[in-house]
C-alpha cells in the first residue's frame, strides 16, 4: 500500500522493458504528477540503484547533466547516506535539506540551483505537496508541453507529441512551476521571466517508426523528401535566393571576413563538406572546427567573424559552449538547426531551420542531407549578397539541389546491392574509407556510421593520404570503400581510382562509389555502388547514402539495437 505523503517509485538499469516489467509486477497508485528520466550514467556504472529517480526522505529528482561540484556537495552534506555513485543524488539531498528547513519546492529549487555548478536540468516533486512540479534549467535542455488539463516537462518535444503540439521554450538559468493553475516561469534571481509559445509542425505520426525496422532505417527513407522541406520556400518573387528566417542583413554579410564552422560528430562532417562550398563560391575563407576543442584553443575571431554552428538536435553541449565563446568574442553567430525552439537557435544571431523532422535514431541520416542543403543554401545566399556569382549560376545550382531528391531515391531504391554487401561482411573486423575533396568528409561520415551502429573498427582517411601511413593496414579481403568523384573532376578522379589500384594490388576487397558509366573505376572494383550524375560538390548527398545503408543493415544483421546504439546518446547535453 502507498504511504500516504510518501514518494512511490520503481527504477531499472537497462531497457525501459524492464522498467516495465517492474511495474507490471509492483504497480504504482494511481497519481497526477509523476516524473521520470532515461539517464546515461555519467557517474557510476548503470546500475538500478544509479538510475533516476533520486529519492531522499519527502523528495525525489531527476537530473540530467553533469554536477561538475558533486564531491564538495558531497563532503558538505556530511552524515547523509547516499544510495548511488552519482553526481545527481547530491541535489536530491540538497532540496530536501531546503524543503525541511520550511522552503516552498520553488524557493528550495532557487536555493539548490545556487550551490550547482556544470550544467543540470532538474526536476523536482515533494510528497508533501504533491500538486505540484518544479523544474530547472542550465546549459541542458528544457521544454514545457501544454495540454489540455495536463503539461508536460521534457528535453526534447518528442517526449509529448503524443499528448501535444503546443510547447513553451524555457531560458537559460530559469525555473518552472506546473501546478493544476497553470505554468509560472521566473529566472533563478526570482524574477518573472519572458516565456515564448511554438506549436511543432510535426505531430506523432512522423515520429513513429512507419512499418520499418528501426528507426534510423525510416530516417534514412525520409531523406527525399527532408531535403525537399529543406528547400521549400528558399525564393522570392524575382527567383532570387531568400532565407526567411536568416534575421542578418546583408551588409552585415558582406563585411564578414572569415568564416568558421564549428559543430559536433556528423554535423561537423557536414560542416566540412559546407567548406568546398562556401570557399569555391564565396572566397570567403573558411575554417571547421569541432566544437569541443574550438574555445579551449583561443581562435581568433572578431566582429567579422561569421561563426556557423550545425547541430540536429540544437542542445549539443559542445556546441552551445562554443557559440557562447564566439558571442562574447563579438562575432556574428548563425545556426544551421533542425530542432524548433532549442537553445542552439535561440542563442544564436540568426538560424536557418533544416526541416527533416524529428530525427529519433541516435545515428544522424536525415539530420546530415538536410545539414548539407542548409549549408548551401547558406553559401550561394553568401555568394548572392556579395555579387560572387551571377543570378543564372546561383539558378542553376539551386536547380540541381531540387533534383537531388529524385538522385537520393535512386540510391534508396538501389538498396539490395548494398544490403548484400552486410550479409557478406558480418565478419568483418575493420572497414576502410577513403575519398578525397568532398568525398573525403564522406569517408568520414561512412566511418562513424559503421563504428556507432556494428561496434567494428571503421577509419575515413583521404586518400591522398594513404602513401602518408594508412597504406600499411591494408591486408587480404580488409574491405575498403572508396567515393570516386565524378567525370569530369579528371585530375582528382584519376587520382581516386589509382588510390583503389595500390590497395586493390595489395589484396583488398574494393567497394566503389562512381558513376554507372565510368568503366575506369569498374576495372579496379570488387563491387561497384552506382552513383548517379551530380556535380562534385553536390556528391556527398548521393554518396552517403549507401554508407547509412550499409551500416544501418550490417548492424541489424550483426543483432545490434540500430536506434539505441551502446554508449551513445541522441543529444550530448554534456560536455
Ligand atoms: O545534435 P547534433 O547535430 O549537435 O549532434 C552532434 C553529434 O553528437 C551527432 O552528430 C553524433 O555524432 C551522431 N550520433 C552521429 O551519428
Amino acid at each position: 500500500m502507498p504511504v500516504e505523503g510518501a514518494i512511490e517509485w520503481r527504477k531499472r538499469a537497462g531497457k525501459i522493458s524492464n522498467l516495465e516489467e517492474e511495474i507490471a509486477a509492483r504497480p504504482l497508485p494511481p497519481t497526477s504528477v509523476a516524473i521520470g528520466h532515461t539517464r546515461w550514467a555519467t557517474h557510476g556504472a548503470p546500475t538500478d540503484q544509479n538510475s533516476h529517480p533520486h529519492v531522499a526522505g519527502r523528495v525525489a529528482i531527476v537530473h540530467n547533466g553533469i554536477i561538475e561540484n558533486h564531491d564538495q556537495l558531497r563532503a558538505e552534506l556530511g552524515e547523509v547516506e547516499f544510495a548511488s555513485e552519482t553526481d545527481s543524488e547530491v541535489a536530491a539531498h540538497l532540496m530536501l535539506r531546503e524543503v525541511e528547513s520550511g522552503k516552498g519546492l520553488v524557493d528550495a529549487m532557487r536555493a539548490v540551483v545556487a550551490k550547482l555548478e556544470g550544467a543540470f536540468t532538474l526536476v523536482a516533486v515533494d510528497a508533501q505537496d504533491p500538486d505540484r512540479i518544479v523544474a530547472a534549467r542550465r546549459n541542458s535542455p528544457l521544454v514545457v508541453g501544454v495540454g489540455s488539463n495536463e503539461y508536460f516537462l521534457a528535453s526534447d518535444v518528442a517526449a509529448f507529441i503524443a499528448y501535444t503540439r503546443d510547447a513553451i521554450e524555457l531560458g537559460q538559468d530559469q525555473i518552472v512551476e506546473l501546478t493544476r493553475d497553470g505554468v509560472n516561469v521566473t529566472t533563478f534571481d526570482g524574477a518573472p521571466a519572458e516565456t515564448k509559445s511554438f506549436h511543432v509542425d510535426w505531430d506523432l505520426e512522423a515520429a513513429q517508426k512507419q512499418g520499418f525496422d528501426w528507426y534510423m532505417r525510416k530516417e534514412i527513407f525520409e531523406q527525399p523528401k527532408a531535403v525537399s522541406d529543406t528547400l521549400l520556400g528558399r525564393l522570392n518573387d524575382k527567383g532570387e535566393l531568400q532565407l526567411d528566417e536568416l534575421r542578418m542583413s546583408p551588409e552585415l554579410l558582406r563585411r564578414v571576413n572569415k568564416i568558421v564552422i564549428v559543430a559536433c560528430g556528423t554535423a561537423f562532417y557536414a560542416g566540412l563538406v559546407a567548406k568546398y562550398a562556401i570557399e569555391h563560391w564565396t572566397r570567403i575563407p573558411c575554417e571547421v572546427e569541432l566544437a569541443s576543442e574550438f574555445r579551449y584553443r583561443d581562435p581568433i575571431i572578431d566582429p567579422m567573424t561569421l561563426v556557423v554552428t550545425i547541430s540536429q538536435s540544437g542542445e549539443t553541449a559542445d556546441t552551445l559552449m562554443a557559440i557562447r565563446h564566439a558571442r562574447e568574442q563579438h562575432a556574428k553567430v548563425i545556426a544551421i538547426c533542425n530542432t524548433n525552439g532549442a537553445t542552439i537557435p535561440r542563442e544564436s544571431d540568426a538560424v536557418i531551420y533544416t526541416h527533416a523532422g524529428p530525427e529519433i535514431g541516435v545515428a544522424s541520416t536525415k539530420g546530415f542531407t538536410t545539414q548539407l542543403v542548409a549549408c548551401y543554401l547558406l553559401g550561394l545566399y553568401l555568394a548572392q549578397v556579395r555579387g560572387m556569382k551571377y543570378g543564372d549560376e546561383i539558378a542553376a545550382l539551386l536547380a540541381e539541389l531540387e533534383r537531388m531528391p529524385e538522385a537520393i531515391q535512386k540510391m534508396l531504391d538501389a538498396k539490395s546491392t548494398v544490403y548484400d554487401l552486410a550479409e557478406e561482411l558480418v565478419d568483418a573486423t575493420s572497414v576502410l574509407f577513403l575519398g578525397r575533396h568532398v568525398g573525403y568528409p564522406s569517408a568520414l561520415e561512412g566511418a562513424l556510421k559503421l563504428k556507432e551502429l556494428a561496434y567494428i573498427h571503421a577509419e575515413g582517411f583521404a586518400a591522398g593520404e594513404l602513401k602518408h601511413g594508412p597504406i600499411a593496414l591494408i591486408s587480404q579481403d580488409l574491405p575498403v570503400f572508396v567515393v570516386v568523384p565524378p567525370k569530369g573532376r579528371d585530375q582528382l578522379r584519376d587520382k581516386v581510382i589509382s588510390n583503389i589500384a595500390e590497395v586493390r594490388a595489395r589484396g583488398a576487397r574494393t567497394i566503389v562509389l562512381a558513376e554507372a558509366d565510368d568503366e575506369e573505376a569498374r576495372a579496379v572494383t570488387d563491387t561497384l555502388i552506382e552513383l548517379p550524375k551530380v556535380s562534385t560538390l553536390l556528391q556527398p548527398m548521393v554518396a552517403i547514402i549507401p554508407l547509412q545503408l550499409f551500416a544501418c543493415e550490417l548492424a541489424t544483421v550483426k543483432g545490434h539495437d540500430v536506434d539505441q546504439p551502446r554508449n551513445l546518446a541522441k543529444s550530448v547535453t554534456v560536455e
